[in-house]
């Protein structure tokens, strides 16, 4: 994006609190682009502020590795913030040398925590200006700890291909509530069909204001996170349960091929957004809040569990979860998982079907989970993907039948997920 001369500090102030709060917690980042005070900026610093900081989250480690090389000792948080920010718009973002020293200056000497760091501000900036550093290093974009995961997961060629799609900026994907409209609309909307249907797009701006969105033509989900639904194969009159719905991408699908869904999810605000997706695209579902791990309303032809997750195969949209993400997080997370795959299992009626997924690259929320399972339940067995089955591409099918999707696995990214599809014996 170009720095236009009017943009000015508020945008940069606000490029601040999102990458300060998509730091400091896990769903800090949403949070912040959904603050009455960030969507009370008119829209081109809205625009900026939120390029900024996701061009910064994109290349953090690169970034902070430049820095690293020219701070003798670590300033305040705010300090780090505003230098990282500096560096995303001298090197990133066409924002002219200057601009992006003065700016970077100005908004440090505009709070009291950075205020007495104004001057290093200056200095550590002009010194990149001098030398510029290398943004693209791939071994950086991750951070240590889960790029050593990946390449004992997977090898460390493909480790090293997960970490290069770190610093890409994603297209956007749509699913159609009416498949056979798909030419239609990635001609309206400048994009290509996907394999399974939807389409892709790198229109950039307001999805709201697109056409088709008004209508509920389409809904915005990743390629990868679309295959999990269509692996149930949702038809007229099947009873299917989605036991973590919110905010429903997968929920829209269900009932677009006419299943009757009923969509469940602890979050009653998250709910809400599923809702107003409902309302949006004109389509139904029985919705309800409460714990999937004690609810019990079955036995359906068909469960989809989309279990919350570390979330790390999502970090071309949200390139916080490399930062916000714990090691401990994920023994937590794979506890909470097995719980409710257990409740899911309870509520599968004889020869229906389970499809378990998450959007994470770990694998004890994937193969792991999926392994452990099968062993405790032996009234269940794995129903493999055939390839290409519901768009998965050809790379994600594994042996034994269950999709590892990986960020690289389509030209341009894609979510990584991990998918299995079960059956329940008779
Ligand atoms: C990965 S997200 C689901 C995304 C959703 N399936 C979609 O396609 O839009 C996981 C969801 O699980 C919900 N969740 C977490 N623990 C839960 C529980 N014990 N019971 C029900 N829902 C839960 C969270 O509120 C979150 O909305």
């Amino acid at each position: 994006m170009n720095d236009r001369n009017d943009i000015g500090l508020p945008a940069r102030a606000a490029a601040l609190d999102i990458l300060a709060a998509a730091l400091a917690r896990r769903s800090g980042l949403d949070e912040a682009l959904s603050a009455p005070g960030f969507n009370a900026l008119p829209l081109r610093d809205r625009a900026f502020a939120r390029a900024l900081a996701m061009a910064t989250l994109r290349r953090l480690g690169p970034i902070d590795r430049a820095l690293d090389g020219r701070l003798a000792k670590e300033p305040p948080e705010a300090v780090r913030h505003i230098l990282r920010l500096g560096v995303a718009q001298a090197f990133l973002m066409e924002t002219p040398a200057f601009a992006a020293v003065a700016t970077s200056v100005d908004l440090a000497a505009g709070r009291r925590d950075s205020r007495p760091f104004k001057g290093l501000v200056n200095a550590v900036l002009r010194n990149l200006l001098r030398e510029p550093p290398d943004l693209a290093a791939a071994d950086s974009l991750a951070p240590d700890w889960l790029m050593a995961r990946w390449r004992a997961a997977y090898g460390e060629d493909e480790a090293q291909a997960i970490a290069a799609t770190i610093a890409q900026e994603p297209a956007t994907d749509l699913s159609l509530r009416d498949p056979s409209t798909a030419a239609h609309w990635a001609e309206a909307l400048e994009g290509e069909i996907l394999p399974g249907g939807g389409v892709r797009t790198t229109r950039r701006g307001d999805v709201a204001a697109w056409p088709g969105f008004e209508t509920g033509a389409w809904w915005v989900q990743d390629a990868s996170a679309a295959v999990a639904a269509r692996l149930l194969e949702p038809a007229p009159g099947q009873h299917i349960l989605d036991l973590c719905a919110a905010p429903g991408g997968k929920t829209l699908q269900l009932a677009a091929a006419g299943a009757e869904v009923t969509a469940l999810d602890r979050s009653a605000q998250r709910l809400k957004r599923l809702t107003e997706n409902l309302k949006r695209t004109g389509l139904a579902a029985r919705t309800l809040a409460a714990d999937g791990t004690a609810w019990r309303g079955g036995p359906f032809d068909g469960v989809l569990l989309d279990a919350p997750c570390a979330s790390t195969g999502t970090f071309r949209r949200h390139p916080d979860v490399l930062w916000a993400a714990r090691p401990g997080d994920i023994a937590a997370l794979a506890a909470t998982q097995a719980r409710l795959l257990a409740a899911a299992a309870e509520q599968v009626a004889p020869h229906g079907r389970l499809v378990y997924c998450v959007c994470s690259l770990e694998p004890e929320e994937g193969e792991a989970q999926i392994e452990a399972f099968l062993r405790a339940r032996p009234d269940f067995a794995l129903e493999p993907a055939v390839p290409g089955e519901g768009g998965a591409p050809d790379a994600s099918l594994r042996p034994d039948g269950t999709l590892r999707i990986l960020p690289h696995h389509r030209p341009g990214g894609t979510d990584g997920f991990y998918i299995a599809r079960m059956v329940r014996q008779g």
